[in-house]
């Protein structure tokens, strides 16, 4: 039996989770928190805001499910890391934002770090069991979101409604648009540099329209293993609940007789500079990737509200990585700082544009 805590349970991936929890006896659900939606009766302990860790203390958790979206999930995630505590991590804004960090809290605390992120999770199993050195690269995969296919002109002019259309995942509004910006792939290409230990010239990312295959990984001899299924979040959700053991699920095997689409394309990265900024800020390393993910999602909320065009999500976050000091963070004031200060940059970058 493991007792799990979901954080952020009245999100798409805390609601499929506690699904997921639902539907297998061997899971029992300790905990559960969220932003402001109320929850009682949810969990035999509930937390609405606020800091997540009086919560963590309390429930003792086996497993934290970490789906709160934004860097306000940095805390719970460093927690369980710190103390060893599996982490099963949706949340990739605070793997972005405080990887250095992250990582010297997974060295001390000795606990398993599993992605829920599907690209993630299919590169966690295709990789597992294998030596690092027999490793080439790997691959992440994008759909591309509603806007695959338009040039920079044809992006000026929409519409929160049109990026939040996502042709083959029903997700929060957040992750939605950075889909459709492609800023989510550049999260998930520092988010893998993190979590498989490759530096950025060897995470690539293509187009696979239908979402189907999940990613790959390349290796050394010419092969490459891909993870392949249905865009269902409880499956890679149920992977990193029941790790090692794979428990089933009611998600469908893949129907192979029914014209499965697999094609590929490049990226367009003129019309989706984002990926490009988040590898630029990776590279630099120190605070770099902290910025570029608040600058991120102050943007992305004042295009939700209206006050910023699509076009200008992009701008807003190279000129605040531009602006920005981006030294390295020693510790986890420090980076609530850097992390202030960038949406600081970020707003006032608007405020004159
Ligand atoms: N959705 C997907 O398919 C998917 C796939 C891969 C990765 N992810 C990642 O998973 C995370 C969650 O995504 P989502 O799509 O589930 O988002 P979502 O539907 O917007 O849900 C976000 C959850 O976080 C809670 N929350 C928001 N702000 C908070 C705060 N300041 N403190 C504590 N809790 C807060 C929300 O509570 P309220 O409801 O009360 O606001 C809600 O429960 C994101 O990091 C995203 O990138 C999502």
């Amino acid at each position: 039996m493991k007792r799990v805590a979901v954080l952020g349970a009245t999100g798409s991936i805390g609601r499929q989770a506690l699904e997921v929890i639902d539907g297998n006896p061997r899971l029992e659900l300790v905990a559960a928190s969220s932003g402001s939606q109320p929850i009682n009766g949810l969990a035999p302990l509930t937390q609405v805001g606020g800091d997540a860790i009086e919560l963590l203390e309390q429930a003792e958790p086996d497993v934290v499910l970490n789906a709160i979206v934004g860097f306000a999930g940095v805390t719970a995630t460093l927690w369980a890391l710190e103390r060893g505590v599996e982490l099963a991590l949706a949340n990739k804004e605070s793997l972005v934002a405080a990887g250095e960090l992250a990582l010297a809290a997974r060295e001390r605390g000795g606990g398993r770090l599993l992605p829920v992120d599907s690209e993630h999770s299919a590169v966690f199993q295709c990789l597992e069991g294998r030596d690092a050195a027999t490793v080439h690269s790997v691959v992440l995969t994008a759909s591309g979101g509603p806007f695959r296919g338009r040039n920079r002109a044809e992006l000026q002019d929409v519409t929160p409604d049109d990026a939040l259309a996502h042709p083959t995942w029903r997700m929060g509004p957040k992750i939605t648009v950075d889909s459709a910006t492609l800023a989510n792939k550049g999260l998930e290409v520092i988010e893998a540099h993190f979590l498989f230990g490759l530096p950025y010239d060897r995470v690539e990312v293509v187009i696979q329209p239908t979402s189907v295959v999940h990613s790959l990984v390349r290796f050394r001899d010419g092969a490459a293993l891909a993870h392949l299924g249905y865009p269902d979040m409880r499956v890679p959700i149920s992977y990193a609940l029941t790790f090692p053991e794979r428990a089933a699920t009611d998600v469908a095997p893949l129907d192979l007789s029914a014209g499965l689409r697999l094609d590929f394309e490049p990226v367009d990265s003129e019309a989706f500079p984002l990926l490009g900024l988040a590898r630029r800020a990776g590279e630099a390393g120190g605070t770099y990737p902290c910025v570029f993910n608040a600058a991120n999602e102050i943007a992305v909320a004042a295009f939700l509200e209206g006050r910023l065009p699509f076009l200008g999500i992009a701008e807003v976050v190279e000129d605040t990585l531009d602006a920005a000091d981006g030294s390295a963070a020693r510790d986890l004031d420090e980076l609530i700082a850097a992390d202030e200060e960038a949406r600081r940059l970020a707003q006032r970058g608007m405020a004159v544009a």
